[in-house]
C-alpha cells in the first residue's frame, strides 16, 4: 500500500523478482486494457485519467480472475489493491475462499509533496514496464529504455502523471484508501516503511527483512 507514487511499483517488482512472485499491479492490468482497447479499458479510462478510482466491482474482478492462474499457487504481491475498505474486505473474503492468509501489509510513507516531485519526472518503458525517473534513476540517454530487448523505444509519461491528475489522486488516496491502513492495523499485518529516501535499494532492503520475520515484524511505528 501507499500512496500515488510512493514506489510500490518499483518496490513490488524487485520484491517479486527476488523471491520468484508475480507482482499483480491493478493499475498496470487496467493501463493494458486501456491501451489495447478492450471493454474493461473502455469502461475504466475516463475516471483513471481524471484520477479517480475505477469501480470497486471491477478491481476485485481482475484480481480474482488473476489470482487463478498458476504462477500464483506459491504466493503473490499485490500492488495498488486493496484501495477501499470494499475491496480490503472482499479480499478477506478471496482469501477465504482459497484457504489462504495475508502475510503481511507493506505501507510506503512518503509526504504529498515529495509524491509530486516523482511523478511529474517518472518516465516509464512502454514495451517492458520499467520504471525510470528523471531525476533519481534516469534511463542512459534519458529518453530510451536500457534493456537490450527494448532497444529504441522511448520512454513515455502516463496520462494521469499532470500535476493536476496527481493532486486529485492524491486526494482520492487519503480520503478512500487510507482509511484501509486502520483496517489491517487491527489485524496485526500492517507494517509502515519510511519511503522517503532516495536510496531504493535501501528500502527494499528494509523491505526483504520485514517480509523475511513477517509475522512478527508486524508493527504500530515506521520502520527506516
Ligand atoms: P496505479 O497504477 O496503482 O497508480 P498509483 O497508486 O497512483 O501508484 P503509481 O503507480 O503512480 O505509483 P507507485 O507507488 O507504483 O510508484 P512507482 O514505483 O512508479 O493505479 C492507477 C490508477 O488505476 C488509479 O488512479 C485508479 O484510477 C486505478 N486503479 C488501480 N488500482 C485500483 C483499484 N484497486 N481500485 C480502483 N481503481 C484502481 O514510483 C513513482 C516514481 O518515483 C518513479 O519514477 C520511480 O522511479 C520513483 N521512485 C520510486 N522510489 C523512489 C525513491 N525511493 N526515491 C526517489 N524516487 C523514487
Ligand atoms: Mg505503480
Amino acid at each position: 500500500m501507499g500512496a500515488p507514487g510512493a514506489g510500490k511499483g518499483t518496490q513490488a517488482k524487485r520484491l517479486g523478482r527476488a523471491r520468484n512472485l508475480p507482482h499483480i499491479s491493478t493499475g498496470d492490468i487496467f493501463r493494458w486494457n486501456i491501451e489495447n482497447d478492450t471493454p474493461l479499458g473502455r469502461r475504466v479510462k475516463a475516471c483513471i485519467d481524471a484520477g479517480q478510482l475505477a469501480p470497486d466491482d471491477l478491481a476485485c474482478e481482475i484480481v480474482a480472475d488473476r489470482l487463478t492462474e498458476d504462477d500464483c499457487r506459491d504466493g503473490y504481491i499485490l500492488d495498488g489493491f486493496p484501495r477501499s475498505r470494499g475491496q480490503a474486505e472482499r479480499l478477506s473474503e478471496m482469501l477465504r475462499e482459497r484457504g489462504e492468509s495475508l502475510d503481511l501489509v507493506i505501507n510506503l510513507e512518503v509526504s504529498d509533496d515529495e509524491i509530486v516531485h516523482r511523478l511529474t519526472a517518472r518516465r516509464t518503458c512502454p514495451h517492458c514496464g520499467r520504471i525510470y525517473n528523471l531525476l533519481f534513476a534516469p534511463s542512459e540517454d534519458g529518453v530510451h529504455c536500457d534493456r537490450p530487448t527494448c532497444e529504441g523505444v522511448t520512454l513515455v509519461l502516463r496520462e494521469d502523471d499532470r500535476e493536476d491528475v496527481i493532486r486529485e489522486r492524491l486526494q482520492v488516496y487519503h480520503s478512500v484508501s487510507e482509511p484501509i491502513i486502520e483496517f489491517y492495523k487491527k489485524q496485526g499485518k500492517l507494517c509502515s516503511v519510511d519511503a522517503m529516501p532516495t536510496d531504493r535499494d535501501a528500502i527494499s532492503a528494509t523491505i526483504e527483512d520485514l517480509v523475511n520475520s513477517a509475522p512478527a515484524s508486524c508493527s504500530e511505528g515506521t520502520t527506516s
